[in-house]
């Protein structure tokens, strides 16, 4: 396989590029912020509103469910408006629940706008990897496209701080508001970036195609680069391409991490940190908070990294590192739990359940958190991109719904450390899964990369583009 296959040699680093990818990846603040602000916000909700336990679930969990129906609109909307406008359609969808909530006088209303604000969470968090995917130059793609993921934990951490700082005053309507801000930038922004090139030629609009290509890669020799998209765009694209032969791998890998990124347990961690240090002995507010700042920055600090390592090292090298720190930090915080983790005050064992919480964060943070959405920005085929991303999300966040749910209740079943155990089994499925099913991809154009699945071959048989170029 020709490594770089029609890309122009000395391409990509434009300034265009790195502004457009450093917009689109906003994106991840919006998904990060408000899967993030409830923690902190649920608190007061509930008590104005007079939630029971079960109603304070939904309101928790219904962002959830919004994003569950965006990934299914989010399939339709990418492939058929463009990446770019389904981006704006996002953050407008996103204002628009954002006001709801924050105007809402009882639940019924304020459901309907986390509702809302799900279903823009859900487009966004596909359809920025996706289009920062279509607009890097190939060597630097993983880097970039992660830097949705590194926005996402930032997300995370920024509402962790906003929800510190209205928590005094208990104004729950603030820490909301504050989520528009991402939003207002991320359609400006938006509105004054491009269409992705690979978009625009399977919409034949080729000239506008060459156009983008020619600004984005800094050359006006992008002739290569053109035809080898519009060699994958002559293939007609609907739903029931996706039942190809030639894409059963890629939607078993796909779905397969999509899986295994939510049920090795990653949002009880972000969900519930408070509640887990509470088990482990940290009864304090402060001692509390402060460990949960603490996982948000390790989040934050790992996940840049991955962003410079995932395009030296490859993506398998990372997953297979990352699932296996997760497999052992969990089977310690199990242990914790197991031998003493609820001993108060000071101990040893529940020392050990801290930093095995953070060892398991930056474990995730190097490989499964961002190489999942980074890999299913490249491994379908371009005229079901869109489709096929949207699948491998929906079940994401169907996951994710599922975890979030079940994880107060197992640990009432299995113990404290049973659950965590479990999770630790389900990592250990992941890094098999991993080591025999997930292709390397470093260096690749995605063209390569399709080429590759069309003809029928093994993902593993994809091993990256050689050193040299
Ligand atoms: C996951 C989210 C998670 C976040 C944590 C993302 O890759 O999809 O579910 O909350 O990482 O950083």
């Amino acid at each position: 396989m020709k490594a770089q296959d029609g890309e122009p040699k000395k391409s990509g680093l434009t300034s265009f590029v790195y502004i457009a990818v450093a917009v689109a990846a906003i994106g991840g603040v919006l998904f990060g912020y408000d899967t993030g602000v409830i923690s902190g916000a649920i608190l007061f909700i509930t008590g104005e509103f007079g939630l029971s336990p079960i109603l304070e679930e939904v309101a928790t969990s219904s962002v959830l469910v919004g994003a569950i129906l965006g990934a299914i609109a989010g399939g339709f909307l990418a492939d058929r408006i463009g990446r770019r406008l389904s981006i704006i359609a996002a953050s407008t969808a996103f204002l628009a629940g954002t006001g709801v909530v924050v105007v809402a006088a009882g639940l019924p209303v304020f459901l309907v706008g986390r509702v809302l604000i799900g279903i823009a969470i859900g487009v966004a968090s596909f359809v920025v990897p996706l289009y920062i995917s279509e607009i890097a130059p190939s060597a630097l793609r993983g880097g970039m496209v992660s830097l949705n993921q590194l926005f996402i934990t930032l997300g995370i951490l920024v509402s962790y701080g906003v929800d510190y700082l209205f928590s005094a005053s208990g104004n729950w309507r603030a820490m909301f508001a504050f989520g528009a801000v991402p939003a207002i930038i991320l359609i400006v922004g938006m509105f004054l970036l491009t269409s992705s090139p690979r978009w625009l030629v399977a919409h034949q609009q080729q000239d506008r195609a060459a156009g983008v290509l020619q600004k984005i890669r800094g050359t006006r020799d992008v002739s290569g680069e053109l035809d080898g998209i519009e060699r994958s765009v002559k293939r007609a694209g609907s739903w029931s391409d996706l039942l190809a032969s030639s894409m059963r791998m890629p939607l078993i890998v796909g779905l397969g991490l999509a899986i295994l990124q939510q049920l090795t347990g990653i949002n009880t961690v972000i969900y519930y940190a408070p509640t887990i240090f509470q088990f482990a002995g940290l009864h304090s507010a402060g001692a509390s908070i402060a460990a949960t700042a603490g996982v948000g920055v390790v989040n934050v600090l790992s996940t840049v990294a991955a962003v410079i390592l995932v395009d030296r090292a490859g993506r398998r090298p990372l997953l297979l590192a990352g699932i296996g720190g997760m497999v052992v930090s969990l089977a310690v915080l199990g242990a914790g739990f197991a031998f003493g983790g609820t001993v108060q005050g000071g101990n040893l064992l529940g020392l050990i359940t801290a930093v095995s919480l953070m060892a398991y964060v930056a474990s995730f943070a190097i490989g499964l958190g961002p190489v999942f959405w980074l890999l299913i920005a490249e491994i379908y085929p371009l005229n079901v991109r869109g489709r096929a991303m949207s699948v491998a999300t929906i079940a994401n966040w169907a996951a994710n719904f599922l975890i979030t749910l079940t994880f107060l209740t197992l640990a009432g079943v299995l113990g404290r450390a049973g659950v965590f155990w479990l999770y630790a089994l389900v990592g250990i499925v992941a890094w098999f899964f991993v080591l025999r099913l997930v292709p390397e991809t470093k260096g690749l154009t995605l063209e390569e990369i399709e080429e590759h699945f069309r003809a029928g071959r093994h993902p593993r048989e994809l091993r990256g583009a050689p050193k040299q170029q």
